[in-house]
Parts: structure tokens; C-alpha cells; sequence
């Protein structure tokens, strides 16, 4: 890793693990992007940045340079209004009410180490020399605009990161209306576009298109990253598989609405940008102030996308969750949602906890519907109280009753929430967003608090420490059942209104700032309606995440092989339902649902005390299975072998660091009768080592196991799985 800047060419060379990117200033003082990919050793910029006369209707903002159009120079930070017409990095509104602004370079530093943004969760070093950071500074010095690029190389990792702050250092206001984190332009347009959609039940399903001429986006306009586009997008080239070809991850470390695009234009190039969504965004910058953009980290992978989701894995196992369970395997829990819905009392959870504890299960945890008068979905949330019908003896009664079964305790909140019918709502109505006469939409019964005031946000940390700190929690699972609407803050003035969205994010980060750093041993799991906001921002403050309300063993097989993509394993929460399933009311065996579950951080969502002696034995047999597995599973390489996106079939391997252990597992869905005879071709393992494989003789080479592949037994009836453990010997 290093950076290094050449005074005669005006450029600098970033370079992290096997990944080049390259940067040059022009003799205007504009920053140029010249190269991102595969690592160089050096390079001729005339070559790699050809500037060629364009005609005239690219105007020409130098007019000593007629070479010189904006609109067909490849840039880092490109602005709107001085001959660029593709789509701005940023755009400011001045006093004046105009919009032009003209950004050159003014200085640069390069540091050892990666800084933190203020309010905002990012990836991290814990040495200064695991990454360089480069700061270049531009300004326009007519209305004393700074604005700081950052760019982090990593020494370990082929990751280089990014991030924007705007600083008012002029006299008059300023107002952001555009503030992207990031951009970059590619020199041609050969490249499929990659990004996981969905909607709740059905999240990060993948979808590779050709880019096109003009402009692909995808972002959220729901105050959240949302089930229905993830923060994330790359560009492939045309040949790119799991294995082989260039790749180009952008993944946005941000938690609220986004943008994600790839504009193509005349020239056949191709302008990524990514960062909060300018949609209903504005901000004011008084003199002084300054703007903080969310991080965006880019990945190459030179081996197709399989590496690029093995590197974004490993850091965001290692550089982006932080805390206690960073390292630590996570406890197999029981969960009573799907076995009792809001319908329970203390007896129903502690016999759901007897049977857990027989089976080998570590924790239970208490879903939605303990306090308030909570019996259905129509009331309570903010009234952080037990309902002493349900749990006379209160939470920390059952929370001992579960501790004296040896079972760790868990709690379910929706901290950000109010129910109209609450005594918080009925103290405090103006607590939620809302517009001043006007109706305050509900999404299942609720409102969204206004977390961009701080009182507010006092509120759920003092409401939820205190239930923290009288009852014995070892997790919490924090949900999020509902999007934003009204989008506006009794507190702030009229020019700040658009402010709201993302003033609310940095109260969220807030609140989960504090309360993970006062309870530093609780696991903290994250969920909105399952995966309505799963994303690298949470990860920065829980561990791990609720993948979706959908648990059909099928289903999940789509959605985790999505999720995996960008997120590791260790971070998708995966638990065995009832069948019929309760969300599309399919028969899976308890097989199946067991060997998808185990690809994830296991545990069971259903009632327990219902299982015939059969059931018991083979529940107990996974729980057994994964305690053996799960430091492999949860800290493992993972490679997707067979996309259920293309077929009937789902396949993975989990492979420990050193290649001593694998994990295999194979799922096909629909009966093929009188079935070709085929074969799984391994991946990640030593071609040198010698494994022997569970349920087969003998003794296989590493290359077999991957060139030859291994036979697939024959197989009868739907919703089939087989799993394999696989040792060096
Ligand atoms: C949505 C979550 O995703 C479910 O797992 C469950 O916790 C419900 N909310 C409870 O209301």
C-alpha cells in the first residue's frame, strides 16, 4: 500500500493490496480521473488520459486551452455549469440565488492511518499501517468554498474508500442541494450493472443488466436504505462469472435514502456516483460550518465477483463491525415471534425456554409484544413498560426464569417509533416528523420519531438504559417496521426542513453510538421488517442483521445468496420456521430449513414445545452441527458455487482461512426425474492439500475436489439438501 504523488506529472498513485487508482491534476487545477484497476507499477498519463478536441458544443471554460472541455474530461468531483453536462457530484445554491461553482485544486496531504468521520459510521484501521489516506483540497476562492477529498488505500485489503466534506469558509450562506459522496469516470461503457432490488419478504434479489446510453439508477426515497434497492452497485465486464473478470464494487456506508448511478454518455464513457439522495435534500451551510458525506468503499476484483464479495466480507468481518462479537461466534437463539405472535405470558415463553435448552439452543429472545398494552400492532410503541397481564412478575422475573434455564436473555424494541395510541404520543404528539396541519400518514399503525431532535433521541437512550441496566440482556433486536412520510421537524426553521432525513440518521447513529458503548456485551441485532435496512451503516454498530421476514427455506435460498454478495455471513441473521411456512405457505423438510439456516447465524423461530420425538432428534443433531461449524460458517471464505437465480439448484463453500476445513452445501429445489449424473466443482480449497469428505470413501486431492468436482448423489423429491464436511488429512 502506499500513496505517492509526482510533482512533474501532478499525479497521484494510490495503491492497495493488488489495485491501482490514479488521480492528476490539470494544469487549470482540475482533479482528472486517470485509472482504477488492477494494479500498475507505473504509467504514462498522456497514454492512460488522452484529451482529444471536442466539438463545439462541449464548450471550452480556458480559452487558452481549446483542447479543454470539462464535459469530456474524466473527473473525481465534477460539478454542473462550466461546460459538464453529465450529472454534478454536488451542487450549491449561492445567496444570489445561483448555482454555478467552480472547484480547483489547492493543497493535498497524504497521512498514515484512516480518519474517522465525525457522526457517521465507516470503515476503520486499527494500526496506521494497515491504510494510507489522502486529503486533497479544492476550493473556490470567489464565495470561499472548501471541499476535502478523502481517499483511503488499505494495505491488506483491495479496497479504496471515499468520502466528501464541504466547508463554508466564505461570508455568505451557503445551501448544499447535491452532496454526493463520491464519483468517477470510467473511460468506456463495456460493463453490465449490478444491483440487489426487492420489497419486504423478497430482499436483494440480484439483477445484471448491459449499461446503456443514458443514465441507470437506483436509489431510496424512504428514509431508509430500504428492501427494495440496496446501497450497493458494480460494473462488470461483459465476460466477468464468479471466478473471472473485472469488477467494480460501490458500496454506500449509510443507513438512509441514496443514489446509486452509472450515467453513459456521448463519449461512450461511463460516470458513477453514489452518496445520500439529493431528492427532498437540502443544507444549509452558515460561514464556519462544515458537511460530512457518508463513506463509500470501492472494491476491484480482478478474479469476477466472487473475490470482490470475499474482500468486502473480510472487511466489513474485520474493518467495519466492531465490538465484542467482532471476533466472537454468535449464540443460537430461539425466537417466540413466529411460535406466538403477540399472543404469550411468562408460562408460554419459559416452557418455549425449557424445550430450547433441552435441544442445545443458547438464548432466547422475546419478540415484539411485551409492554404497553401491545396485543396486536395498533398500539403502545414508545411505552417502554412491561404489560404486567402478559408478564405479572415483569421482565426482569422472566428474564431470571430464562437465566436459571442456562439461556441467555433477549429483548425485541422498535426504539425509533411511536403508536398514535401511547401515553408518549398522547404527551408528546409533536415528537414525530409531521407537517403542521396536515395528516400524519401510519404505516402499520405508527409514526416515525423525529430523531433529528436531540430530546427525542435522550428519550429512547434513557427509556432503553434503563430497562438495560435493571434486567439481565445479552441481545437486543432492534426494529424498524415502517418508512418515512411528512418528512419534516417541528424544531427546525423553514430552510432547514430538508435537512430532516439525514439529521435523523445522524440521531439514529447517535443513539446507537451511545447505547452500544454503554452495553459493550450485549449483541446487537438489527431489522426492519426483516431486511428493510440491511446495509454496511448498521454494521458499523450491530453485528449482525435479521435478513427478512421471509423464512421459507427456498426462498431464503435467493435472498442469502443476494445478501452475500456485498455481506458476510457472520452478518445475516437465519433461523428455522414451521412449515407451512407462515409468509408463502410452502412444506419444506426440516432438513432443508436446517441446512439454509445454518448458512447464516442459526436459530429457530417457532414453537418448540410442538416437535415429535423425531423433530427432536433432528434439531438436536443441527444444533449440535452448527456449534461444531459456526466458527467456520461465521468466519470462513464463502464461494458461491451454483446461482439459484439461474436454476433450480443453490450450492456454497465455506472454507476456513488455512484451508483445513470446508463446509459444502448443496440444495436443489424442484425433483429432476431420471437426472443427468453431475458434479459440484469445489473452490477455494488447496489444490496441494488432501481432504477426506464426509459420506464418501477415501481420501480426494484439493484439485479434484475442484477440477474433477464431486459426484452428486442421486436425489428424489422436492426441496432436497445435501451438506458435506470436508478436512484436510
Ligand atoms: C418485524 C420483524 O422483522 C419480525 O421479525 C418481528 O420482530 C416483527 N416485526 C414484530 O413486530
Amino acid at each position: 500500500m502506499s500513496i505517492k504523488f509526482d510533482n512533474n506529472t501532478k499525479a497521484f498513485h494510490l495503491t492497495a493490496k493488488n489495485t491501482s487508482y490514479i488521480i492528476k491534476i490539470t494544469d487549470e487545477g482540475y482533479l482528472s480521473h486517470v485509472y482504477f484497476g488492477r494494479k500498475l507499477r507505473t504509467f504514462n498519463s498522456d497514454n492512460l488520459l488522452p484529451i482529444r478536441e471536442r466539438c463545439s458544443f462541449s464548450p471550452n471554460p480556458n480559452p487558452n486551452n481549446k483542447l479543454l472541455t470539462l464535459d469530456a474530461l474524466p473527473q473525481e468531483y465534477p460539478s454542473y455549469g462550466t461546460s459538464d453536462f453529465r450529472g454534478p457530484a454536488y451542487s450549491i445554491q449561492l445567496e444570489n440565488g445561483t448555482t454555478i461553482t467552480d472547484l480547483r485544486y489547492e493543497s493535498h496531504k497524504i497521512i498514515n492511518g484512516k480518519v474517522e468521520l465525525e457522526g457517521l459510521p465507516a470503515t476503520y484501521v486499527e494500526s496506521d499501517d494497515e491504510a494510507q489516506t489522502l486529503e486533497i483540497n479544492l476550493s473556490d476562492s470567489l464565495i470561499g468554498l472548501k471541499v476535502i477529498l478523502s481517499y483511503t488505500a488499505y494495505e491488506n485489503f483491495d479496497v479504496i474508500t471515499r468520502n466528501t466534506k464541504f466547508l463554508n469558509c466564505g461570508k455568505e450562506d451557503l445551501k448544499l442541494q447535491r452532496a454526493l459522496s463520491m464519483s468517477i469516470d470510467f473511460n468506456n461503457s463495456n460493463y453490465d450493472f449490478l444491483h440487489l432490488h426487492g420489497a419486504w419478504a423478497r430482499e436483494r434479489h440480484m439483477e445484471r443488466t448491459p449499461l446503456l446510453i443514458g443514465t441507470q439508477s437506483i436509489e431510496s426515497r424512504r428514509g431508509s436504505s430500504s428492501h427494495n434497492q440496496n446501497p450497493f452497485i458494480a460494473l462488470l465486464s461483459k465476460d466477468a462469472t464468479e471466478e473471472h473478470g473485472d469488477v467494480y464494487g460501490f458500496s454506500l456506508v449509510y443507513s438512509g435514502s441514496f443514489l446509486a448511478q452509472a450515467e453513459v454518455d456521448q463519449f461512450e464513457t461511463t460516470r458513477i456516483s453514489m452518496g445520500i439522495n439529493p431528492f427532498d435534500f437540502s443544507w444549509l451551510l452558515k460561514p464556519k460550518e462544515s458537511f460530512q458525506t457518508p463513506e463509500v468503499v470501492m472494491v476491484y476484483s480482478s478474479q469476477g465477483l466472487g473475490e470482490m464479495s470475499r474482500t468486502y466480507h473480510r472487511l466489513y468481518r474485520k474493518r467495519l463491525c466492531r465490538g465484542v462479537y467482532r471476533d466472537k461466534t454468535r449464540p443460537i437463539l430461539v425466537n417466540n415471534w413466529e411460535a406466538t405472535y403477540f399472543d404469550f405470558n411468562a408460562e408460554k415463553i419459559e416452557s418455549i425456554g425449557k424445550a430450547a435448552k433441552e435441544l442445545g439452543i443458547e438464548l432466547f429472545v422475546l419478540d415484539d409484544g411485551w409492554f404497553g398494552k401491545r396485543n396486536g400492532d395498533e398500539s403502545s410503541l414508545g411505552d417502554w413498560v412491561v404489560d404486567k397481564n402478559k408478564l405479572p412478575n415483569g421482565l426482569e422475573d422472566l428474564a431470571n426464569r430464562i437465566n436459571n434455564l442456562d439461556l441467555q436473555f433477549g429483548l425485541w424494541f422498535e426504539p425509533e417509533m411511536v403508536s398514535p395510541d401511547s401515553d408518549l404520543y398522547r404527551a408528546h404528539p409533536d415528537w414525530c416528523l409531521h407537517v403542521p396541519g396536515r395528516y400524519r400518514t401510519q404505516g402499520r399503525n405508527q409514526l416515525v420519531l423525529d430523531l433529528s431532535r436531540e430530546d427525542v433521541c435522550d428519550y429512547i437512550i434513557d427509556s432503553l438504559s434503563k430497562i438495560l441496566n435493571s434486567v439481565n440482556i445479552s441481545y437486543i433486536k432492534w426494529d424498524m417496521n415502517r418508512n418515512m412520510t411528512e418528512i419534516a421537524s417541528a424544531l427546525l426553521p423553514p430552510e432547514r426542513q430538508r435537512e430532516t432525513a439525514h439529521r435523523y440518521m445522524l440521531g439514529l447513529y447517535k443513539i446507537y453510538e451511545k447505547l452500544t458503548t454503554a452495553f459493550p456485551n450485549i449483541l446487537f441485532e438489527g431489522c426492519s421488517g426483516g431486511g428493510g435496512r440491511f446495509d454496511a451503516g448498521i454494521l458499523y454498530y450491530m453485528p449482525q442483521i435479521w435478513t427478512s421476514d421471509d423464512t421459507d427455506a427456498v426462498e431464503r435460498l435467493k435472498i442469502q445468496y443476494g445478501t452475500s454478495i456485498v455481506y458476510p455471513i457472520s452478518t445475516m441473521g437465519a433461523h428455522v420456521s414451521a412449515v407451512p411456512n407462515h409468509q408463502v405457505h410452502r412444506n419444506t423438510s426440516l432438513k432443508m430449513r436446517g441446512d439454509v439456516a445454518m448458512l447464516g447465524n442459526f436459530g429457530y423461530e417457532l414453537d418448540l414445545t410442538n416437535f415429535n420425538d423425531e423433530e427432536i432428534e433432528t434439531v438436536k443433531k443441527q444444533v449440535e452441527t452448527y456449534k461444531e461449524l459456526r466458527e467456520l460458517i461465521q468466519f470462513g471464505d464463502m464461494y458461491r458455487l451454483l446461482n439459484p437465480f439461474e436454476s433450480n439448484e443453490a450450492s456454497f463453500i465455506v472454507v476456513s482461512e488455512d484451508k483445513i476445513e470446508a463446509f459444502v452445501s448443496f440444495f436443489r429445489v424442484l425433483c429432476i426425474p431420471n437426472d443427468p449424473i453431475r458434479r459440484l466443482y469445489l473452490r477455494g480449497l488447496d489444490p496441494e492439500k488432501n481432504y477426506s469428505v464426509e459420506g464418501f470413501q477415501g481420501i480426494f486431492g484439493g484439485d479434484e475436489l475442484m477440477y474433477g468436482g464431486l459426484t452428486i448423489p442421486d436425489l428424489q423429491g422436492d426441496y432436497q439438501s445435501i451438506t458435506w464436511r470436508i478436512k484436510s488429512v
